[in-house]
């Protein structure tokens, strides 16, 4: 009985949000943009559809081999045509199809929509790191805050960090914040992309891509780069910091006077 516990226990922990992968993780991590909120629900959406034409089509294999094998059914019948069969067997698929495609499409749109940004961050991908450039804020010699995001190599972690997630220097954003995220980079192709914030965007030298960013709780999410650019790909994680709007604006003073 306490090895089962210890085992549902360790399936589902019963921790905080989750905002990085976790061991035994069996489901998404937990949703911070609404998303990932849409893109988990349409997920569940689909579970249901999945479930049910699973169970009908076993059954409906099952009962065959069971009633029309030959030893059951000795004299087989002739029928090789049925019109309203498959009529049904054409029609169903189809309005099954058409059902799930509205949620989906609405969620695909709404995925490729930038609500006029606040904010917009350039993140660019390198052999093997992120850099990232906040150009809406220029200093008194006319930059804009530009840094580069590495990850902290296993033997300098502390207590807490993550192994091969953690960066010395991390994307800042505020919540409730309309971000507008411009993607490329340096050498070869990458992926920038974190579960928690339902994002996955290629990152193509000679090329910007752009999606949108609405983060709706404090939190650091946790990333890695999603498309194989080499050697140390497993080791350019990307750590995304969403903090209040003061202490974003702090942020930036601080970045701007150093
Ligand atoms: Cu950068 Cu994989």
């Amino acid at each position: 009985m306490l090895k089962l516990l210890t085992l549902i226990s360790l399936l589902f922990p019963a921790k905080g949000l989750s905002d990085s992968a976790e061991n035994w993780q069996l489901g998404f991590q937990d949703p911070a943009t609404p998303i990932m909120e849409g893109i988990i629900n349409l997920h569940h959406d689909l579970m249901f559809f999945i479930c049910v034409i699973s169970i009908f089509v076993t059954w409906m294999l099952f009962r065959t081999l069971w009633h029309f094998n030959s030893h059951q059914n000795k004299n087989p019948s002739s029928l090789s045509h049925g019109m309203l069969i498959e009529i049904i067997w054409t029609v169903t698929p189809a309005i099954i199809l058409l059902v799930i495609a509205i949620p989906s499409f609405s969620l695909l749109y709404a995925m490729d929509e930038i609500i006029s940004p606040a904010i917009t961050i350039k993140t660019l991908g390198h052999q093997w790191y992120w850099s990232y450039e906040y150009s809406d804020y220029l200093n008194e010699e006319g930059e804009s805050i530009m840094y580069d995001s590495y990850m902290i190599p296993e033997e300098d972690l502390e207590t807490g960090q993550l192994r091969l997630l953690e960066v010395d220097n991390r994307m800042v954003v505020p919540v409730n914040t309309h971000v507008r995220l411009i993607v490329s980079a340096a050498d070869v192709l990458h992926s920038w992309a974190v579960p928690s914030l339902g994002i996955k965007c290629d990152a193509i030298p000679g090329r910007l891509n752009q999606t949108s960013l609405f983060i709706k709780r404090e939190g650091i999410y946790y990333g890695q780069c999603s498309e194989i650019c080499g050697i140390n790909h497993g080791f350019m994680p990307i750590a995304v910091e969403a903090v209040s709007l003061p202490n974003y604006i702090s942020w930036i003073s601080n970045k701007l006077s150093e």
